[in-house]
């Protein structure tokens, strides 16, 4: 028994370098993701700057963004944050979803990405996980409505950035956090069912969110439980939607036919 306590953290090592990465898959030479969906035609259309999109996202992000969009081509300024920018695609892509009244900003620690910094599409360069860089971020974007966290994918990172934004995220806000599968690689601080990663993390948000109902010890319980409304689960992305809660009021209608 003592010897596994003490063999066990390698024997887990050598066991993730054989699990860790993806599984061989053969994609289907022409899997066009839903072209009927607004952010499909926009991204097969784009010509602009490289962005680079897992097909089975597209169709997620009209689900997801859709009623932000609605509103944001009605005008409002709807204050939208991708990190990770990359080679600039994506905002270019996210400008052309959101219409011009929106707030898009984004944060890449690649210094290289200043080079991307537009008036229209402000460049940030520093970590998703310095707290005093995001928060001068959203003060400059004077809040903040929608996140996307395509950055490092560590798992790590992704909580680090989660703790500090989803409680500057508005109500009725949306946290999604991209590529969740790295949750699951050895490589990218993940496991099966490890502690801390973003899928374990969101796991727990459900608890926290019922929480009305147990007392069970649940990691950031008293946020969930009055702030996320529901917690979405995709292939590789999830979507946290924030939104006060009071606690849940029941009472019945309608007539007993047993006479009670
Ligand atoms: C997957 S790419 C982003 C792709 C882009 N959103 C797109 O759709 O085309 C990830 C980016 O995150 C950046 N990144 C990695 N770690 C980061 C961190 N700790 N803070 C901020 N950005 C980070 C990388 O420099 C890289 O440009």
């Amino acid at each position: 028994m003592n010897l596994w306590r003490q063999i066990r953290p390698l024997a887990l090592r050598i066991y993730y370098l054989f699990a860790d990465g993806p599984r061989a898959f053969e994609a289907a030479e022409n899997s066009v993701a839903d072209l009927s969906s607004e952010f499909s035609a926009l991204f097969f259309q784009h010509s602009g700057r490289v962005c680079d999109k897992w097909h089975h996202y597209l169709p997620v992000y009209d689900r997801l963004f859709g009623p932000f969009r609605s509103a944001s081509k009605e005008g409002a300024p709807i204050r939208f944050l991708e990190i990770g920018v990359w080679r600039g695609g994506s905002l270019e892509i996210w400008r052309k979803f959101f219409g011009g009244s929106a707030v898009i900003h984004g944060i890449d620690r690649d210094e290289s990405c200043a080079a991307l910094n537009t008036s229209d599409l402000p460049v940030h360069i520093g970590s998703q996980t310095d707290q005093d860089f995001l928060a001068n971020v959203v003060n400059q974007m004077e809040g903040l409505d929608i996140v996307l966290d395509d950055g490092s994918h560590r798992a790590r990172d992704q909580r680090k950035t989660f703790d500090v934004l989803f409680p500057l995220l508005s109500d009725g806000g949306l946290y999604v956090i991209e590529d969740t599968h790295t949750s699951y690689w050895w490589s990218y601080g993940g496991g099966f069912r490890k502690p801390g990663t973003a899928i374990e993390m969101a796991k727990s948000l459900v608890d926290g969110m019922h929480s009305w109902y147990h007392r069970f010890p649940v990691k950031r319980k008293m946020w969930a439980k009055t702030d996320v409304n529901a917690v979405h689960f995709f292939d590789s992305i999830i979507a946290i939607e924030k939104k006060r809660r009071i606690p849940p009021v029941r009472s019945n209608r309608g007539v007993d036919p047993f006479g009670a």
